[in-house]
């Protein structure tokens, strides 16, 4: 028996077609699952790269399978099974081999992990984005742990990954859960551009009358400018599709509840933790939780009656492709932002250039921007990404239209959570002279809390009655 260069558990969905893809790149790889049944369908079912493949009925197999030192993939739910999975192989495996969880872990649970793995065996975590396809045929991969053991399975995981221009979307974030905190910032990234779309698709809709097929046509024709990414693309073909049973357009049978699986959620937690401000992704992450709140908001409309929504011209669609754009770079900005913020505060030097190089192809939030990005953050990584000069410019030409798109949405009762929370950040962004100086005259009125005066004078107290002046 050829002894295989990797194994992997879990043969669900993305483990199976990652394991698929490792194959077909000419791995042999081990694989084990659960049920074993299904570990033998999954060979059988291989074709022609079956012979890539050792199933294994028992975890003592597929360590037994595996070239020393060994590297077992992980790709079973996260969370208590990941753990149950390292309890149940660590006594199997050798101080030098090495556990991969390729899931969407939590970057606190890798962290927990990592420090379990000081006495081997060894822990990397990887984020891995780009759905079923993207595992099948080149995802975007963003590992974290030691730079050796990352190092020692590179050769696989490059393979595997997305290419852009030839380069692989892989790469090295940092220590620990590095890897799994770039990728939970991916999908806060993900959720905020991803409600951004269905607003302005909602001015399409609603705003406009606008059929499905014209609103298709139009994320069409914005796929192939300064929009061009996977999001939109995809959103053109959902507009476009029909509902085999009602023979209506597919979006208009389905219902708004949206789901989520907790990682932009996970990404907000974080960024409260360390003060860095993404209100366009949280924006996000409240429009997913309202959305589920089907009753309320049912509820509130027969209180308060639909807003009127049509907007009566008030906006083209150029002006919503501005919008769109400003809104874009806002949240990948904010997304950039976190991961700065967190550097530091975790002492991780996450590689700002190489995470937009890794993002340009495979996962979800490619687009043909993170190449700009990638230049960007190469020219100055520690510079919020809005104020370098390709985006600065983009966004001195962009954000007066979605001013006027917001102000048209807020007027006719169109809600525009993230795109209004994008603008409200970017004027804050570039204003000198903000309000704050009232809060801290309130602070200092109601607890002497003090503030700082802008002539420099050491006195820190203002002048409230029955304050002590
Ligand atoms: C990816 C995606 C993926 C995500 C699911 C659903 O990068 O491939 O981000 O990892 O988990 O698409 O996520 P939600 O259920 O949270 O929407």
């Amino acid at each position: 028996m050829t002894q295989s260069q990797i194994g992997l558990i879990g043969l669900g969905t993305m483990g199976a077609m990652l394991a698929l893809n490792i194959a077909e790149k000419g791995f042999p790889i081990a694989v084990w699952n659960r049920t074993t049944s299904v570990t033998h369908q999954f060979k059988a079912e291989a074709g022609m790269l079956a012979p890539m493949i050792t199933p294994c009925e028992t975890l003592a197999d597929l360590v037994a399978a595996i070239a020393k030192p060994r590297a077992i993939i992980l790709m079973v739910p996260a969370g208590q099974a990941v753990d149950d999975q390292i309890t149940a192989l660590r006594p199997l495996l050798d101080k030098d081999d090495l556990i991969i969880d390729a899931g969407n872990a939590l970057f606190h649970d890798t962290n927990r992990r990592s420090a379990d793995a000081v006495n081997g065996p060894r822990f990397l975590g990887i984020g891995v984005s780009g759905g079923e396809e993207g595992a099948r045929h080149g995802p975007a991969i963003m590992g974290g742990g030691a730079r050796a053991d990352w190092d020692r399975v590179a050769p696989i995981l490059n393979a595997i990954a997305a290419k852009y221009k030839g380069q692989p979307c892989a790469d090295f974030m940092g220590p620990a859960g590095a890897g799994h905190f770039v990728k939970a910032v991916h999908n806060g990234i993900e959720y905020a551009d991803m409600q951004m779309i269905a607003e302005v698709y909602g001015v399409m809709r609603d705003g406009m009358g606008m059929a499905a097929v014209e609103i298709a046509a139009t994320f069409h024709a914005w796929n192939k400018g300064p929009l061009q990414s996977y999001l939109i693309e995809i959103s053109a073909e959902v507009a476009a599709a029909t509902d085999t049973h009602s023979g209506t357009p597919m979006l208009d049978m389905i219902l708004d509840r949206a789901g989520q699986k907790g990682t932009g959620r996970w990404t907000v937690i974080e960024a409260q933790h360390l003060a860095a401000t993404i209100p366009a992704i949280e924006a996000a992450v409240m429009a997913r939780n309202l959305s589920s709140r089907l009753e309320e908001r049912l509820a509130g409309e027969a209180i308060f009656g639909a807003a009127p929504q049509a907007l009566n011209g008030a906006l083209s669609l150029a002006q919503l492709e501005q919008a769109m754009i400003a809104g874009k770079i806002l949240c990948y900005a904010q997304g950039f932002a976190l991961i700065s913020a967190a550097s530091k505060a975790f002492d991780w030097p996450m590689p700002l250039p190489e995470i937009a190089r890794v993002w340009r192809e495979g996962c979800i939030i490619r687009s043909s921007m993170l190449n700009d990005m990638a230049t960007a953050l190469t020219e100055d990584p520690a510079r919020n990404l809005m104020f370098a000069p390709f985006f600065a410019g983009l966004l001195t030409t962009s954000h007066p239209a979605l001013r006027q798109v917001v102000a048209a949405a807020a007027l006719n009762g169109l809600p525009m959570p993230a795109l209004a929370s994008g603008l409200a950040w970017f004027d804050m962004m570039r204003t000198g002279r903000s309000t704050a100086n009232m809060i801290q005259a309130q602070r200092d009125f109601f607890g002497a809390h003090g503030f700082e005066r802008i002539d420099g004078l050491a006195d820190k107290h203002g002048p409230w009655v029955g304050h002590g002046i």
